[in-house]
């Protein structure tokens, strides 16, 4: 489609700019800290919905931050695409390890440096340029629906209320969202699952206060020590989790459905060189692609408890803590996982010590169709997009609100993501390739014309 590609190079400069200008907000959900921040940064999407060619756009209070809705209606007949993002990012801590502010957004070697680049600000601004190129060159074949939320980063607590409240407002044939990765540029993939999550803290109470460990250590049980040897057991020597009942719901995958994931393009030694291992570790029995595809997992995200301060100190702490979440796979529910986990942890801990578990937000798996119209109108953008098919891949991340978006709109979703898994998301020094951004506007389009073609 030639007119979107001379509107989109004759606008580079400024689709860039904008987004810079989006980056330096710093919408970190987080911490209350930046509220006021994150209240301007739904203000700022919303303005650029109106300015990409959005006939209303709004700002949705909730009890936590904003949701920023808006809509471009052109015909009740056509097709009507709902696209889900999230203008809030993670924190960017540590900042000492960022080569340059992370909302300062800069631009080195082709890539933008930013918290929030790639996840999610980047590829969500995609949607909103993508519109002005489809609004502006009066090719737009489908309606469109925004839904931009500030709280993806904590969990969307007040994200499902919103679709119970507006059932009627949020009606569409298909939710779309890029806030997932592709394997590369040369090899573009489309995600068509994600894992879901259990998040849980833990305390460990030992003593009633911190003792001399001189004094008392050797005969009162370590709070720290305790943990320690807690988690240690919660997996095998073959790294399976060790939680009764954590894998009954899970179903292995056909021998071809594990033939098809492995045989996406995938580099172990890279992967391991990337990322400074020796070695992969992980469930025995299973590929890297697959362990994180298509395995449930355990992982200490935080410990903490006793003295961390400069020098030696001497003592035998009161308490412990450690924030631990497990990703899920279809048929796992984060409830039922988040009460097994707390009865197995509850049922370790020796008499000595007292334990509290506290679970925190969570969210269900989700797969998404590869045989619907939106689907094949997905592959068919990115084959014209790339001169490439995707190849369907099973994604590690979650973004629990997919669920919902089916149970409760009844709505199915496509991942169409166009971050890297070396994008640094959460991480410092978070990017997102300019090459990528600019592709995403490109692709967009298409996937517009071709569920407008096939529906
Ligand atoms: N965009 C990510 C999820 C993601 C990343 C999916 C890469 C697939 C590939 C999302 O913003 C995210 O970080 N989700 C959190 C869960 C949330 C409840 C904090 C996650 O996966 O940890
Ligand atoms: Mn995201
Ligand atoms: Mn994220």
């Amino acid at each position: 489609m030639q007119v979107w590609n001379e509107y989109l190079a004759a606008n580079k400069q400024r689709f860039l700019d904008e987004l810079l200008d989006l980056l330096r907000i710093p919408s970190v959900s987080a911490d209350s800290k930046y509220k006021a921040d994150v209240a301007r940064c739904a203000d700022a999407v919303k303005a650029s919905l109106l300015a990409a060619g959005c006939d209303n756009a709004e700002i949705c209070p909730t009890a936590g931050h904003p949701i920023v809705y808006g809509e471009k209606m052109i015909d009740p007949k056509l097709p009507t695409v709902l696209v889900y993002g999230h203008y809030d990012v993670q924190p960017p801590d540590p900042l000492e390890l960022w080569h340059s502010g992370p909302f300062e957004p800069v631009i080195k070697d082709e890539k933008i440096y930013a918290r929030g680049a790639c996840d999610d600000k980047g590829q969500m601004f995609m949607h909103v340029k993508a519109l002005e190129v489809m609004v502006k060159t009066n090719t737009l074949p489908c309606n469109v629906k925004f839904m931009i939320e500030g709280e993806e980063e904590v969990g969307s607590s007040n994200l499902g209320k919103f679709l119970e409240g507006n059932k009627e407002k949020l009606k569409a044939d298909i939710v779309l969202v890029s806030d997932t990765s592709m394997i590369s540029m040369e090899h573009p993939s489309l995600e068509t699952g994600l894992r879901g999550l259990a998040y849980m803290e833990v305390e460990v109470t030992g003593p009633n206060r911190d003792l001399h460990s001189g004094v008392y250590g050797g005969a009162v049980a370590n709070p720290i020590n305790t943990l320690a040897k807690m988690i240690a057991s919660l997996h095998d020597e073959n790294n399976h989790i060790t939680i009764p009942g954590f894998y009954d719901k899970v179903q292995d995958l056909t021998d071809a459905e594990r033939a098809a994931l492995n045989s996406a393009p995938f580099d172990l030694k890279e992967y391991q060189e990337e990322l400074g291992i020796k070695e992969v570790q992980g469930e025995k029995g299973y590929t890297t692609l697959e362990r994180t595809g298509t395995r449930p997992t355990l992982d200490v995200n935080g410990i903490w408890g006793g003295y961390i301060g400069e020098g030696a100190k001497t003592v035998l702490p009161s308490k412990a803590n450690a924030k631990i979440s497990m990703r899920l796979v279809p048929n796992q529910s984060s409830d039922e996982i988040s009460a097994l986990f707390q009865k197995h942890f509850e049922s370790i801990a020796p008499a000595g010590v007292k334990v509290k578990v506290t679970p925190h937000h969570g969210g269900e798996p989700v797969v998404t169709p590869t045989d619907s119209i939106a689907y094949k109108a997905a592959a068919k953008a990115i084959q014209t997009a790339f001169g490439k098919d995707p190849i369907p891949t099973r994604g590690g991340g979650s973004i629990p609100i997919i669920a919902l978006f089916e149970r409760v709109l009844g709505l199915k979703t496509v991942l169409l993501g166009f971050g890297l898994d070396n994008d640094n998301i959460h991480s410092p020094n978070e990017k997102y390739d300019v090459f990528n951004y600019f592709k995403g506007i490109e692709t967009i389009p298409y996937f517009h014309k071709y569920l407008a073609e096939m529906s």
